[in-house]
């Protein structure tokens, strides 16, 4: 027996004999079923899966009209087909839009009429039940697709957040190995609370992986107000701390008017990332420059190192994630974490490589945020 079905309604035996030879004769894929009363044919709906119906109008209990809106109300995708009398023209005519009747026939009807309005109702039911198919299936690839967009957000996140956790912990590790001197005891303090702070970093990047996998997909920025003197306290002094571990010639200038409005952790993961490439860049002694000014209503900061610069072939290529070029343990994520972060903040970061040898690196950042 096929799963494919025809489902005929009407009270009077003989039509329903023939209409269903008929239908099982033209129409080999599909069985019919046959259905004396509207409560009859309601029940074999709920039954079984039916791709058409074929009603008559006039029968007791139910007329046909009634009873193909009922059907349509729960099985609205089955197209249904009315066979009326000469003499009920008039009334189907009137039901046919409450119904959504797909054709109605009058009695008696032409065979090859009949064949022809049944097979286009079958085919566009087909046609329908392969495009719910479709849309279902684009539907669950979409739904995995986003599933693995969120899962490679996640991982780009947590992967760039990583990479950071590296500098405060340099930091941790090296102001514990000062601590551990005995004859720094003047400074205790000083060291502990450094630790403290970049302590403080470590967990505020954990709390941002976290913030990811709940569904906060980009990486939040919160501003603060900033002028010259906590920029040189909070941004540059870390540097210098920094210069002085690694043996690095440093110098800056950081003077600018009024107040920019930043998030300190995030651009210090900036300084932190171009100061590190700057360190790797080749220089012996490796120098870095930094210089901040303002430029009509913008923030500018220019960081400088004397390596070997940038080659002119991957200059496009150095903030795409993961291009590493000429290290031994490049991950590639530096400027990319960089670049992400400074258009957060609406701004822009420009590589270029100065006429004295080494790299410049140029942040153009709004005073306004
Ligand atoms: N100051 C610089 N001087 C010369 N080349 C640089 C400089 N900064 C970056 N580059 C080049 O750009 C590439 C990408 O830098 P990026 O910081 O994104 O990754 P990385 O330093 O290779 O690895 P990671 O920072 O993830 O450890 C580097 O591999 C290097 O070739
Ligand atoms: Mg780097």
């Amino acid at each position: 027996m096929s799963d494919k079905r025809i489902l005929i309604v009407d009270d009077d035996e003989a039509i329903l004999g023939s209409l269903s030879a008929l239908m099982d004769l033209v129409f080999e894929e599909y069985s019919s079923l046959t259905a004396e009363s509207a409560k009859e044919a309601m029940k074999i709906l709920a039954e079984k899966d039916i791709s058409l119906i074929i009603s008559d109008f006039l029968m007791p209990e139910m007329d046909g009209i009634q009873f193909l809106i009922k059907a349509k109300e729960t099985y609205p995708d089955i197209p249904r087909i009315l066979l009326t009398g000469y003499a009920d023209k008039e009334n189907a005519i009137k039901a046919i839009n409450n119904a959504g009747i797909y054709y109605y026939l009058e009695k008696p009807w032409d065979n090859e009429e009949l064949k022809l309005i049944v097979k286009n109702a079958l085919e566009k039911r087909d046609l329908i039940t392969e495009l719910e198919k479709k849309l279902k299936e684009l539907g669950e690839a979409q739904e995995a697709l986003i599933q693995s967009e969120k899962m490679s957000a996640i991982g780009k996140v947590t992967s760039m957040i990583m990479h950071d956790i590296k500098t405060p912990l340099t930091i941790i590790r090296g102001t514990a190995e000062v601590l551990d001197n005995d004859s720094i005891k003047d400074n205790k303090d000083l060291y502990i609370e450094r630790i403290i702070r970049a302590a403080d970093k470590i967990s505020n990047m954990i709390g941002e992986i976290l913030s990811f996998s709940r569904g906060n997909w980009e990486i939040q920025i919160n501003k603060a107000s900033v002028d010259s003197k906590s920029f040189q306290q909070d941004l540059i002094r870390p540097l210098e701390e920094l210069s002085e571990r690694y043996s690095v010639e440093f110098s800056s200038d950081i003077n600018f008017d009024g107040y920019i409005k930043i998030d300190i952790e995030k651009i210090t993961r900036v300084m932190n990332n171009l100061f590190s490439n700057g360190i790797e860049s080749g220089g012996d002694p490796p120098k870095i420059d930094i210089k901040v000014y303002n430029s009509g209503k913008n923030l500018i900061i220019e960081f400088k190192d004397n390596g070997t610069g940038i080659p002119k072939e991957i200059l496009d290529s150095i903030f795409t994630p993961f291009f590493t070029h000429g290290k031994m343990k490049g991950i590639g994520l530096g400027l990319a974490i960089c670049n992400e972060i400074v258009s957060r903040h609406n701004g822009t970061i420009k590589a270029g490589n100065l006429e004295t040898g080494g790299a410049i690196f140029t942040i153009t950042l709004p005073m306004e945020g």
